[in-house]
């Protein structure tokens, strides 16, 4: 099946033909928390196991590729060993572990000592690779990397969506080489996003939070044509206040991105809270603020920390409403107790109608943990494995990755 996505086709997984026996060499981002070793958090690793299902039914011999972190060099601290232990685990099947490391990347008969190796294990092997990104070069795209990795399998299959957004070597390099497909969760989150993109259904309702300005205001530009409204929370919301000339105390805010916060505040679309949650970081000294003409913290121990309870009320009658619904960032310092409520609330309310008659897409690292806490993944339509990813495809960016894997 052919998916127009943006203006692009995209080779998806059921063209590829005759897998039986073939070397498959699948870029997954298994990019998950970890904590002395231990894994936080598996989400990425369970949506990738369709697309290696996929696969080892067909009787592919799969060599799966992924980073873990932002490693400077090999560094054991980031080793995906832990995550072939978990592969294992949720996939019931043994996973071998291979190290291709710059030795191999140099040195031919290194490399062809390791595709004999792959080539003498049975099909529906899974052969997991070290952290990609301890290989000089893999980040930058060298060529010379891209067709060693690619030498490692007949066919590419891109499945990783939330590192489509990277021109790394094993994402867009390999490609160059390798006949390319999107695997199954790439399919899913392209034409997911594509729906919130193109032709929505109206109203569309998006709720964006978190802190960093610099990756909403590209969001909430691209959105805004589409969108009925947007609902801001978490930190962006300081500085809008800040930029409107209120004393916000402590609160984070981003000087240099005034100009566009008091533009923005300018559009009917966007929607600011009514009420906001002030206190300390640690969460004892709470109390609720109406944002008004005697709106003022004056205290630079206490901040703006969540949304209040008005707001939250008045979001959830635009959200019950929306046929439409999309949602990044958290609403507060959910992390910490009592700021949780915000993010809470409106991820109960987003659930309860992001599936079925209306579409709903949640993304971004936060997001999904809180989703994945209250465990609501199940009733949203799309929960993106997509932090950085989903906020360059929704802002209308061509991921690398996506050009990759789209028709030649
Ligand atoms: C992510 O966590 O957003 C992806 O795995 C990409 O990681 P990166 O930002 O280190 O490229």
């Amino acid at each position: 099946m052919w998916y127009n996505i943006r203006v692009m086709k995209i080779n998806t997984l059921d063209r590829a033909k005759k897998l039986s026996g073939k070397r498959v060499l699948v870029r997954a981002d298994f990019n998950v928390p970890i904590k002395n070793g231990k894994i936080q958090e598996t989400y990425k690793i369970e949506q990738g196991l369709p697309t290696i299902n996929f696969l080892v039914q067909a009787g592919a011999k799969v060599i799966i590729m992924s980073h873990l972190g932002r490693p400077n060099g090999p560094d054991k601290t980031l080793s995906l060993k832990p995550v072939a232990k978990s592969l294992e685990k949720l996939f019931g099947k043994k996973i071998n572990f291979f190290s291709v490391g710059d030795k191999e990347i140099n040195g031919k008969k290194l490399l062809d000592k390791f595709v004999d190796k792959i080539k003498s294990l049975p099909n529906g092997s899974v052969t997991l690779l070290e952290n990609i990104r301890f290989i000089k070069g893999e980040e930058k795209n060298d060529s010379k990397v891209a067709k060693a990795l690619a030498s490692l399998g007949e066919i590419f299959v891109l499945d990783g969506f939330a590192v489509a957004h990277r021109d790394s070597a094993s994402v867009s390099g390999v490609a160059k080489y390798l006949p390319s497909y999107a695997g199954l969760l790439m399919e899913k989150e392209l034409s997911g996003l594509s729906r919130l993109t193109d032709k929505p259904k109206r109203p569309f309702a998006a709720v964006i939070g978190g802190a960093k300005m610099e990756t909403k205001i590209p969001l909430i530009k691209k959105l805004l044509p589409k969108v009925d409204c947007i609902l801001l929370g978490g930190g962006i919301v300081n500085t809008c206040l800040w930029a409107k000339g209120y004393k916000v105390g402590g609160s984070l805010i981003e000087k240099k991105y005034k100009k566009e916060a008091l533009a923005y505040l300018k559009n009917r679309k966007i929607i600011m809270p009514v009420d906001v949650v002030i206190g300390d970081a640690r969460g004892k000294k709470v109390y609720t603020a109406k944002i008004d003409n005697k709106f003022k913290i004056s205290d630079k121990n206490l901040a703006i920390y969540d949304i209040g309870p008005e707001t939250i009320t008045r979001y959830a009658k635009i959200l019950k409403n929306a046929e439409t619904l999309a949602w990044n960032g958290a609403l507060g310092m959910f992390e910490q107790s009592p700021y949780h409520w915000g993010s809470y609330s409106i991820a109960r309310i987003f659930a309860a109608r992001a599936k079925g008659k209306e579409f709903g897409v949640a993304g971004g690292g936060e997001t999904v943990e809180i989703v994945k806490k209250l465990k609501l993944t199940e009733e949203i339509d799309l929960v993106s494995t997509g932090g950085g990813a989903m906020l360059e495809f929704l802002s209308g960016k061509i991921l690398p990755g996506a050009k990759a894997v789209a028709k030649k």
